[in-house]
């Protein structure tokens, strides 16, 4: 089958593509709740004819599409889980559940999945090895990724490599944002808790005012970024949530300050890491107080491999020409726990332009946001496309050679 077919077989399977992520949608669920999501997404992979295995470190679903003939073994991965969001698109197929809200996508990265899937099985005859499709729970904040590693996701059969496709709103449809090397930030969190003395507002001398300690705090980190970091080398700290006091009368005696820090290297982290520490607990001592820091790190940064990269140029060329790919000038400073299989084996993860226009222009994290359907089948077209280059490529170079 050559490279024009598979972009013909999406274009014929667009509507069940778009119904796939519109069941989907209806139905959102948080992280590590996705059961009916996770059902669905089973009995469909069941239904190809897939050895699916369900219930991976909790609702995570994993299937294997075996050819039956000896060749590498290649994972597509899509996460499930949605955020806790009052959805306000007003369309048909809007979420039915309360507070929960499909706004990062994650429905669309399951129905190019599952259409690959569909797709790669109409070809299976041409490939040789394995590939292997990973559903993972709670990629909001929870790190489903890594609890699916733990599950053994990554072996039996041993994954060689790993692709994976984000929706971009950011680009218009029909394009792919591609960067080699560190294409999303990582994402630590930090918690700084300022403690003072309570008294009465009335007679500040004799308390210790922990907002007044808070607000310098506040002001003296933003020097790390501004004044500390290599302006060439992205470094992002938002503060936010800050709670702190009871009554406007009421010297504070603590405030809560939390925040997130993005950066796209590890000597940057670390830096961050010492310097928020420090500098929060110098500044709060100044002033007579005090200031407990906590510091976890959580998603790396996500690395793309280099030859990974070019497999995914080569593959978004073959069906779609060089005028759709958009090569990335500089990392993301949205954070993907895509990036902890990347830790382990060779990957590609890229943006797929899913906006521009309508109700395409909210971002990610929207309640309104409502991405154009248009570019789901490019989506299922280049992960099939890909797996079939890669397994065919593989046969043809590595194992017949091998004399397998
Ligand atoms: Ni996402």
């Amino acid at each position: 089958m050559n490279n024009k077919s598979l972009r013909q077989a999406a274009v014929s399977l667009e509507e069940e593509i778009i119904s796939l992520r519109r069941h989907l949608h209806q139905y959102p669920e948080l992280g590590f709740q996705e059961f009916i999501t996770s059902q669905y997404v089973a009995s469909y992979l069941e239904q190809l004819g897939l050895k699916v295995q369900r219930g991976v470190a909790g609702t995570g679903v994993v299937a294997l599409l075996e050819t039956g003939r000896p060749g590498p073994c290649i994972a597509v991965r899509a996460d499930m889980d949605a955020l806790p969001l009052e959805e306000r698109t007003g369309l048909p197929f809007a979420s039915r559940h309360e507070g929960a809200m499909h706004a990062c996508g994650h429905d669309g990265h399951m129905a190019m999945a599952l259409g690959a899937a569909r797709m790669l099985t109409g070809i299976q005859r041409e490939l040789a090895g394995t590939v292997k499709f990973i559903f993972q729970p709670a990629e909001e904040m929870l790190g489903g990724a890594r609890h699916m590693i733990d599950a053994g996701v990554l072996e039996s059969p041993r994954v060689d490599g790993i692709i994976g496709l984000h929706l971009w709103p950011d680009l218009p449809t029909g394009r792919f944002g591609v960067k080699a090397g560190t294409v999303m930030a990582s994402m630590d969190h930090v918690d700084i808790t300022v403690h003072g003395q309570a008294g009465h507002g009335a007679a500040p001398h004799q308390g210790v005012d922990a907002i007044i300690a808070a607000a310098q705090v506040l002001s003296a980190l933003q020097v790390l970024v501004s004044r500390e970091s290599d302006p060439a080398d992205a470094v992002v700290l938002s503060m936010g949530s800050i709670h702190g006091g009871s009554l406007p009368n009421i010297i504070a005696d603590q405030v809560e300050i939390r925040g997130t820090v993005r950066a796209i290297n590890a000597a940057a982290r670390e830096r961050m890491r010492s310097r928020i520490t420090g500098l929060a607990q110098a500044v709060a001592a100044g002033l007579n107080a005090r200031a407990d820091v906590r510091y976890e790190f959580g998603y790396p940064p996500t690395v793309n491999d280099e030859l990974w990269i070019q497999y995914a140029e080569e593959a978004i060329c073959g069906l779609f020409g060089t005028e759709a790919i958009h090569r990335l000038p500089h990392s993301q400073m949205t954070s993907e726990d895509m990036a902890y299989y990347m830790e382990h084996v060779p990957g590609a993860f890229l943006l797929i332009g899913t906006g521009g226009t309508g109700q395409g222009r909210y971002p990610l994290h929207h309640p309104q946001l409502a991405i154009d359907e248009q570019s789901l089948p490019y989506g299922a077209a280049f992960l099939a496309q890909f797996v079939q280059n890669f397994l065919q490529g593989k046969k043809e170079k590595d194992f017949t050679q091998e004399g397998q």
